[in-house]
């Protein structure tokens, strides 16, 4: 069990799974909306359209649909999950956490649940948290999720926002493993001074809801765009020289990069930084957009279902959002 010489045992992804809602909204269909144009998303962003939950579905409901599938792919029936994570900016409430409402939606009466916040790297923040719970043996597995219904914190009326966010979940099984495969490390970090270069203001204690929090629009996601993709490369490309540092790996270790979905041009700058071909990255943001803290775990889904992955690939997760946060994790494919 031992892999890291610190008494821990390793730690696999045994299942995963996604759900994205049936409603396509296209660049097209955006027009309509604000002033923008198919080509301005399309040349700025590369994302082409993005899904839209229905009006009843909140986050949990995403969350548990993924949830289902990760647990059939690994063989774990709900009611022997002990831990659910959840990472979300859009929680079904202020409280209860949204990680209580998919243990109800799926029936995992036995596990701890609770939501961890650290925008669009609240996937991989989560899965390193749950990883140690599973490693130090606190519990024999995790749910790990992430899942966004942004469509309903974005300003319709902002385009510089609004063309760039879509809704989604993904998840994630973590059990111990004695192969050898599985998580290899994690790096993370944070930088809260420049915390108000993208937020959602409103809502929280600082700025209650009142009629003038309404009318200012604060309730919306506010992005100062030129900084987040300025930082977003240098995190990420950092994060990623980082981890495959500690893990005494190179570049050219890595079989496939599944990236936050920001953005065509950051995942392209990264690429060219880390001297890894997009032709080796997992890229869906052209179908769906941003979607925050499911923005990987649904990529991953994606090329898992596609047979992308073979046992001993190396995959470099790598993510960057508010706060700011930022961090990669490798994994070694495989359970
Ligand atoms: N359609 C048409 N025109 C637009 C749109 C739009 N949707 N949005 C902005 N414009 C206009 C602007 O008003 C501006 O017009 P102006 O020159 O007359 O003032 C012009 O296009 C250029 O705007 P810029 O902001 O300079 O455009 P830029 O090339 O920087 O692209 C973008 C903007 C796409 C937001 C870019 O800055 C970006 O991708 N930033 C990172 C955003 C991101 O990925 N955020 C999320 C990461 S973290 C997380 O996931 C939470």
């Amino acid at each position: 069990m031992n892999r890291d010489g610190k008494g821990q045992r390793g730690v696999v992804i045994a299942g995963v799974g996604s759900y994205l809602p049936e409603r396509i909204l296209t660049n097209a269909d955006l027009t309509k909306i604000v002033d923008t144009s198919d080509e301005w998303i399309r040349t700025r962003t590369g994302i082409s359209e993005r899904r839209i939950a229905r009006d009843d579905q909140a986050a949990s409901d995403l969350a548990a649909e993924a949830s289902r599938h990760a647990l059939t792919m690994a063989g774990l029936a709900a009611e022997d999950v002990e831990m659910i994570v959840v990472a979300t900016v859009t929680p079904d409430m202020v409280f209860p956490n949204t990680a209580c409402f998919v243990q109800k939606h799926i029936g995992a009466r036995k596990a701890f649940c609770f939501d961890l916040e650290a925008a669009c790297s609240g996937f991989l923040y989560s899965l390193e948290t749950a990883r140690q719970f599973v490693a130090s043996g606190t519990v024999k597995n995790a749910l790990v999720i992430g899942a966004e219904k942004l469509s309903c914190v974005l300003d319709w009326q902002d385009r510089t926002t609004c063309v760039l966010f879509g809704d989604g979940a993904g998840a994630v099984v973590l059990k111990p493993t004695t192969t050898g495969h599985g998580i290899l490390g994690t790096v993370m970090g944070s930088d809260g001074t420049l915390a108000e270069l993208l937020t959602i203001p409103g809502g929280g204690s600082r700025t209650p809801v009142s009629a003038q929090s309404m009318a200012d629009r604060m309730h919306y996601m506010k992005m100062a765009g030129k900084d987040v993709f300025k930082h977003a490369v240098r995190c990420m490309t950092d994060a990623a020289q980082q981890v495959l540092a500690r893990c005494g790996l190179s570049a050219d270790d890595v079989t496939c990069v599944i990236p936050h979905q920001a953005n065509m041009r950051i995942v392209q700058a990264v690429s060219d930084r880390l001297g890894i071909g997009t032709d080796r990255f997992c890229i869906n943001l052209d179908r769906v957009g941003n979607m925050s803290a499911a923005s990987v775990p649904v990529a991953l889904d994606e090329a898992v279902r596609a047979n992308r992955f073979k046992a001993g690939d190396r995959l470099l997760f790598v993510t960057f959002g508010g706060g700011f946060t930022w961090g990669a994790t490798l994994v070694e494919w495989g359970v």
